[in-house]
């Protein structure tokens, strides 16, 4: 099929070469330049693996990426909406770029014989019927499953594995406004080995942000139990170890530490708690899970605390500040709270991160910078562990003997030496 693609963020990027991979013809559109001459000279944007792989192999062929909407979606069939979805201060969501992105392809849409607009972006129960539809039908002057088709398509891709995520799905989800369209959106899927449930639009979207709600619950859940176990002496990862075992539970998101971050758990919890109150309820549950996850990275501080009563002047080496490993991504990162803290209490902040110091230095231009974890640790009073990139796994008691104080808190478990201490173990 011939697809365009609205928006080239992670969501966006990953699903245009996803679909390249899977023989089809797509387009990406972005209405920021120097990310389109980034894309179109082979350069990914953003650090997600197989990116640069894939653009270099369907650039210029079954792939393109241009400013120009209008003639991405005349020249397609299909048009994924993948434009972000922020949150506003008070949680509510922001769909400033939904709006904007609907209305430009409505205006083209008057012009075309029957196409499909789907929109990808996670967008709270209702946004699609009462926003997107009327906008396009505006703009269009069509009747949505007449002159054109619309469905819900909500996206699992986890960043740093996006692209394989994305091929290998473990279910698709098409929210359909009607039977037309639904089956048009499963046809594009019918290559990918997975299972695919049709709902309602409404039912796609939340199941999205109930999908998300559910592993942040999972996450707030392990660390309120993490908390515990440290007080008591045990290893909350033996813990969850034994309770994952249970199939109906399963061992996946039950890692304690400091806490989720990333620009889709907060986000999408926030928005679908702000939701749930519009309807006069109270999210009792998932305000807990927000709460929760305010406070966890503070637990690592209270343990330095604990061992360097004033941290003024002593040099805190940080490892790793991306808000999980293999991503350059540091939005909502546990990590900008514990360094605000530390350069709060006075302390002198080295950091080390193999791919996101770029962005944390546009955050904290003043602190320093180390192109390596030894290099970082050298001279250290001690050392906090804030993301488990792999090669932090391989760091031994010999890498650690140039600190001036063997001081090392894990908030993420990875490091295979005795003389760490965990938030949570
Ligand atoms: C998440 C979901 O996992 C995806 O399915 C979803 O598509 C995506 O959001 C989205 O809405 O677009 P992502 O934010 O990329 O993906 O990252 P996750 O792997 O889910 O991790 C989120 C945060 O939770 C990270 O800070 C991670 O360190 C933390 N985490 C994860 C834990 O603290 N413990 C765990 O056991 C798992």
């Amino acid at each position: 099929m011939r697809i365009s693609i609205i928006g080239t963020g992670y969501v966006g990027l990953s699903t245009g070469i996803g679909f390249a991979y899977k023989k089809n013809t797509v387009t990406c559109v972005d209405v920021d330049k120097e990310k389109v001459k980034k894309i179109k000279s082979g350069v990914s944007p953003v650090y997600e693996p197989g990116l640069q792989e894939g653009l270099k192999r369907f650039l210029g062929k079954s792939f393109d990426v241009t400013l120009d909407l209008e003639r991405a979606v005349k020249e397609s069939e299909i048009s994924f909406i993948c434009v972000p979805t922020p949150s506003l201060p008070d949680g509510k969501i922001d769909l400033g770029f939904l709006k904007q992105a609907s209305k430009d392809l409505g205006k083209v849409l008057r012009e075309k014989d029957y196409h499909v607009v789907v929109v990808k972006s996670t967008v709270v129960p209702g946004t699609t019927e009462n926003l997107v539809v009327p906008v396009l039908e505006k703009e269009s002057g069509k009747k949505a499953g007449k002159g054109f088709g619309v469905c819900m398509n909500p996206e699992f891709l986890r960043e740093g594995s996006a692209l394989k995520d994305f091929l290998n799905p473990d279910r698709v989800v098409i929210g359909e406004y009607d039977k037309r369209s639904g089956d048009f959106l499963e046809k594009l899927y019918k290559n990918f080995k997975t299972q695919i449930l049709r709902t309602s639009i409404k039912s796609a979207e939340l199941i999205k942000y109930a999908s998300n709600s559910f592993l942040a619950m999972k996450i707030s859940f392990a660390n309120e139990i993490g908390n515990f176990c440290k007080k008591l002496g045990i290893d909350v990862y033996e813990v969850m170890k034994g309770v994952g075992m249970d199939f109906r539970i399963s061992p996946k998101f039950l890692n304690a530490g400091i806490g989720f971050g990333g620009s889709c758990f907060p986000k999408d919890v926030k928005a679908l708690v702000y939701r749930i109150k519009e309807e006069g309820l109270k999210p009792a549950l998932l305000e807990s899970v927000l709460k929760l996850n305010e406070e966890q990275p503070m637990k690592i501080i209270e343990i330095l605390k604990k061992r360097i009563r004033n941290l003024k002047g002593k040099n805190i080496c940080v490892l790793g500040v991306a808000f999980k490993p293999d991503t350059d991504d540091i939005r909502e990162a546990p990590s900008i709270k514990i360094v605000k803290r530390l350069l709060k209490e006075k302390a002198n902040v080295i950091v080390y991160d193999p791919k996101a110091m770029e962005n944390f230095r546009r955050l904290f231009p003043r602190i320093e910078y180390s192109d390596s974890a030894r290099k970082a640790l050298n001279g250290a009073d001690a050392c906090l562990i804030l993301t488990e990139w792999n090669e932090f796994k391989n760091l031994n008691k010999k890498d650690f003997s140039s600190m001036r104080r063997k001081i090392i808190i894990e908030g993420r478990k990875i490091l295979n030496i005795k003389e760490k201490e965990g938030v949570c173990w």
